[in-house]
């Protein structure tokens, strides 16, 4: 959450990092400002809204720079207003400030500074740091930093300028990722690589407790101890065009036309002549006869993907399986040992409660896999043994290749284990196999055929809720239907196991109250038909998502949106591509900011 450019070399500090903040718009949009500094000058420039907003406001004035730094906010401790925006400030002018994180005793740190007479200027937790390092600071300003961070708790990623020092800015990182490039007489931070690809994609991922001199010289880095540390750059296998929307109106439609490749990709090499080979990124297939528990943890989509799996590691492996949210995960009383492999499942892997859920599982001796996008993300880092998504980089808040990427990379771990267990017959194997080569043809069948869903998405565009139903793994992938829908655009819609409808939601049914029910032919349907009858009588519009050839459905429906037939284990790869059109088709229709929806960023990178 909030993103932050910071640069310094002979180019317009302004242009490059306005472009920074511009790509790392999806983790924050309720205000943004920067920093630029000309020698010993230091001209601030913040406004409430987008990024395009303060552009529009640094061409009307004149600061410019060769070093900067930016700032796009999610609000956290304080309103959106522009006395909220960072850069902060110390009253005295020397310390200039932009944070990602949350300060926690910033209350106790700002009582001691009232006492002293300071007057604050905004409601932020961010203030206090930037104060407080200036109040230490003589002439050291490592020092000054290493001693603020020692008096600071809770998670920060800061940039910070000092008025008296021209030639060097600092970045630390206690949490919150930032990311570091150095080339040619030039050095970038940002908070995540995608804003550094057109400068360098050999960056350096900050650790916890580091701070990095950044200069025209390079990058120098310091452990909080004050200690020089090496520097390991990573080679980043993206590129800046992939960063681009190229024609298509939003991030999320392109990026929901990719997910044929992405299943391409995620397949490619784990699954050749009919064999699932996962040896090489997988530590543990040795212990796999030991593991008595498999646990998948993960937050929003991630988990939704998660409870795919789960349903299908219950069918292969015959270990007892949990899903659990993140969040909840690291409070609860969870058994978890080396019999325990722990999956760790985030698009980002900046995720700060899937993060604290796997030191947890780290700490308790669970075999622990990280399955990421970002293979080089704190996630990947911490947890070390990574199965990489391969789905490329995802800019629009509301995840879908990824989903994708996570449903394939799931299923080839789960029927792995099962393989590795003995409990996977070569023939079964064989059979399930064929049929996940097939499925990018099938999704690509079903994006061929878009047009189709904005026009049901055009019926219903008036009404004010939806509701998804589903058994089994095409619960999961209701309840993704339905966080697509709310997360563009805004109208409500909540998800319910079919067989649950009865036990209350069915009361809120009525003609404007649509039941959206994903019902492919599997071992279920017959249950799934009874409840959409049951939804039916209580006069609800039936949405249905189904099988292709089931000419049936329509009786009961009053739009249908068909997916090609597959095997009942993999239903979910199809079912959710119409799901996300639909969102999609009426969050554009009703106008909405599609790759930027109010209140949400990319990257959950607080608890
Ligand atoms: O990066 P992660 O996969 O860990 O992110 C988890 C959730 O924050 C994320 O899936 C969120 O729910 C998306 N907005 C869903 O579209």
């Amino acid at each position: 959450m909030c993103g932050i450019m910071g640069y310094i070399g002979p180019k317009d500090a302004a242009e490059i990092v306005i472009g920074g903040l511009e790509c790392l718009e999806y983790r924050g949009y309720d205000s943004a400002g920067i920093a630029l500094a000309e020698g010993h000058k230091i001209g601030i420039s913040k406004c409430v809204g987008s990024v395009a907003n303060l552009k529009t406001q640094l061409e009307k004035c004149s600061l410019s720079g060769k070093m900067g730094i930016g700032h796009t906010r999610w609000a956290t401790h304080g309103g959106v207003t522009r006395e909220n925006a960072h850069p902060h400030v110390d009253p005295d002018g020397k310390v200039v400030l932009i944070h990602n994180g949350i300060i926690e005793n910033f209350h106790e740190l700002g009582e001691e500074f009232a006492k002293k007479g300071v007057r604050f200027v905004s409601e932020t937790d961010t203030e206090i740091a930037a104060l407080l390092i200036s109040s230490l600071y003589r002439d050291d300003p490592l020092l000054a930093i290493r001693e603020a961070c020692g008096r600071l708790r809770g998670a920060f990623a800061f940039v910070i300028l000092f008025a008296d020092i021209a030639d060097r800015y600092y970045c630390v990182r206690k949490g919150p990722p930032l990311v570091l490039g150095a080339a040619g007489g030039e050095a970038f931070c940002a908070s995540d690589v995608t804003a550094l690809l057109p400068y360098t994609n050999n960056v350096l991922f900050m650790e916890d407790e580091e701070i990095a001199e950044l200069s025209a010289e390079g990058i120098v880095l310091y452990g909080f101890d004050g200690l020089r540390k090496e520097a390991c750059p990573h080679l980043v296998d993206w590129d800046a065009s992939m960063t681009s929307k190229g024609t298509y109106p939003h991030f999320m439609l392109k990026e929901i036309e990719e997910q044929g490749s992405v299943l391409r990709r995620t397949l490619t090499g784990r699954l050749e002549n009919g064999v699932i080979g996962l040896e090489a990124e997988f530590p543990f297939s040795e212990d796999a006869r030991l593991f008595r528990r498999i646990h998948f943890v993960a937050c929003g989509t991630s988990c939704h993907a998660s409870a795919v799996a789960g349903r299908l590691a219950d069918r292969y492996t015959g270990l007892d399986v949990r899903v659990e949210t993140a969040s909840e995960y690291r409070y609860g009383n969870v058994i978890c040992d080396k019999h325990t492999l722990a999956v760790f499942v985030s698009q980002s892997g900046e995720t700060a409660d899937t993060l604290a859920a796997a030191s947890l599982a780290q700490a308790r001796g669970a075999r622990c896999l990280a399955v990421t996008n970002v293979v080089s993300s704190s996630l990947g880092r911490e947890v070390g043994s990574v199965l990489e998504l391969r789905a490329g980089p995802e800019i629009g808040v509301a995840a879908t290749k990824t989903f994708m990427g996570q449903l394939a990379a799931l299923t080839l771990l789960t029927l792995w284990i099962s393989k590795r267990k003995g409990l996977l017959a070569p023939q079964e194997e064989k059979r399930l196999c064929a049929e996940l080569a097939r499925l990018p043809a099938k999704v690509e069948d079903i994006l061929a055929r878009g047009e189709d869903v904005r026009k049901i998405a055009e019926r219903y565009k008036g009404l004010p809720a939806f509701l998804f139903i589903g058994r089994e793994a095409s619960y999961p992938v209701a309840m993704e239907g339905a966080l697509k829908l709310k997360e563009i655009s805004y109208v409500h819609a909540e998800a319910h196991a079919a067989g649950e409808m009865k036990h209350g939601p069915i009361a809120l049914l009525n003609e404007r109250m649509p039941v959206v029910a994903v019902v492919p032919k599997d071992g279920i349907y017959k249950k799934m038909l009874s409840n959409i009858q049951e939804s039916r009588a209580r006069r609800a519009p039936i949405i249905t998502v189904a099988s292709r050839g089931d000419e049936d459905i329509r009786r009961f429906s009053n739009d249908s949106l068909f997916v090609p037939e597959t095997e009942e284990e993999f239903t979910p790869f199809l079912t959710v591509v119409p799901l996300q059109l639909f969102a999609y088709h009426l969050a554009s229709i009703l106008g909405r900011e599609i790759d930027r929806p109010r209140n949400l960023a990319k990257s959950v990178t607080v608890e």
